[in-house]
């Protein structure tokens, strides 16, 4: 899959940890910035890893703010955006799961780099189970 990852300052780090763990996964990075821990706005980000979905460009993305918060509340604006903030391994994977959640956040100031490894993998790896879930998620358009 190709993969949309962004961040703000608060995420910079924990971005630099996720990157080569998404490429190990065998999974194609493209990284929309932030590149440095300078001050940034995590809507800015937000915004360029969803239209990266919404065009197509990549399947998935990756958002990480400070706390994983913003970066969610941002990104669940977008109507093509399904965004689950996930800081262990049960609701990463029933974020999958149960609601086809195409945007993993995280917390760069929440989640160490051995836990943020499991919840990315176990994001990536879990497929979507359809079904009666299939259906509520399009009751929400
Ligand atoms: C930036 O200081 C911080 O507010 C941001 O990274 C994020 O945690 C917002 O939800």
């Amino acid at each position: 899959m190709k993969i949309a990852i962004g961040c703000d300052h608060g995420g910079f780090d924990l971005k630099q940890v996720i990157v080569p763990i998404v490429e190990q996964a065998g999974h194609t990075v493209v990284d929309l910035g932030c590149h440095t821990n300078e001050s940034v706005d995590y809507p800015d980000f937000a915004a360029l890893v969803c239209a990266a979905i919404g065009e197509g460009r990549c399947q998935r993305g990756i958002l990480i703010c400070g706390t994983g918060i913003g970066m969610s509340i941002a990104a669940n604006r977008y109507r093509h955006i399904r965004a689950a903030m996930c800081h262990e391994s049960f609701t990463a994977r029933m974020s999958r799961e149960h609601n086809d959640a195409n945007v993993l956040c995280l917390g760069g100031r929440i989640l160490g780099s051995a836990l943020a490894q499991e919840v990315v993998t176990i994001w990536l790896t879990t497929e979507f189970a359809g079904g009666r879930h299939l259906r509520r998620i399009k009751m929400m358009g």
